[in-house]
């Protein structure tokens, strides 16, 4: 038998940073972080959210400002946080459009978002990160199953699963994975009137093998499993109510 603490690793007092932990499936993930006695670092960029979630985590919880597409931002928020054991992110801003309606220039301002927001943080992040450490970045189903209007976001969660393989042999022995979501009831879907919204969860919950759609706290074990088990590295969790099969 080996040793027990190798293969699962405690979170007790390890330092996490969530970028993206203000809302949604960071927000529950910075909490499930805490749960484990992680001391747990969020980070966005509007400074309402941050206190507001700073409120709602209580406990062990550090805020910054970041906007993670700039690298000059990111170099100065991991200079100010320092030595850290876990990065997670999940913030990202996606495109959703019919390919031949959708302006380039939004396809390219989500790929600024979602995927140079996420390879510029881990760039910046390495110096600090633990080598025993890990790296979780954030992809979506729509990378393996896109419906129309998603050929922006099938294109970004596939090459963030495509950098994350790569990321996982250049900066062994730290561990990177992805955990890609199906649909999550977030804040992401606010701006949508209510009603549409409950039709549109409604219809997909039907589609889906398990009958209803994420709440943010069925990802956010992901990534403490993640960051817990020693011997995963450059895999996606697909975690999408059975979607692909649907
Ligand atoms: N919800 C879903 O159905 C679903 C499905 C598949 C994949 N995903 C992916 O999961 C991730 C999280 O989604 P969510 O639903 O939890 O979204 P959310 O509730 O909108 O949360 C997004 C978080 O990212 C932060 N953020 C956005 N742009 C940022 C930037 N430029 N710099 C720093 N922080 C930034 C936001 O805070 P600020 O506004 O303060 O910056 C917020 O904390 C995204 O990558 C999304 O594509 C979501």
């Amino acid at each position: 038998m080996g040793n027990r603490e190798a293969i699962r690793m405690s979170l007790k007092e390890k330092r996490v940073i969530v970028v993206g932990g203000t809302s949604g499936i960071g927000l529950s993930t910075a909490k499930a972080f805490l749960d484990e006695g992680a001391k747990v670092v969020i980070a966005s960029r509007s400074a309402a959210k941050l206190s507001e979630a700073k409120q709602t985590l209580g406990g062990n919880v550090e805020a910054y400002e970041l906007d993670f597409r700039s690298e000059e931002k990111a170099a100065e928020f991991f200079e100010k946080v320092g030595k850290f054991d876990h990065l997670v992110i999940t913030a990202g801003e996606g495109a959703m459009g019919e390919f031949r309606e959708l302006p380039v220039e939004q396809a390219q301002t989500a790929f600024d978002s979602k995927f140079w927001g996420q390879y510029i943080t881990v760039k910046a992040a390495i110096p600090y990160l633990n080598q025993e450490g890990s790296i979780s970045l954030t992809s979506g189903v729509y990378g393996k199953r896109p419906p129309k209007g998603a050929s922006t976001l099938a294109a970004i969660n596939t090459a963030l699963e495509g950098l994350m393989r790569g990321l996982t042999v250049d900066l062994a022995p730290i561990r990177v994975n992805v955990v890609s979501p199906g649909i999550v009831d977030t804040p992401v879907y606010a701006g949508m009137p209510e009603e549409d919204r409950k039709s549109m969860f409604n219809a997909i919950a039907r589609q889906l093998p398990v009958g209803r759609i994420a709440q943010s706290e069925d990802i956010a074990e992901a990534y403490v499993y993640l960051a817990k088990n020693g011997f995963t590295t450059g895999s996606v969790i697909l975690i999408e109510g059975g979607a692909l099969l649907s």
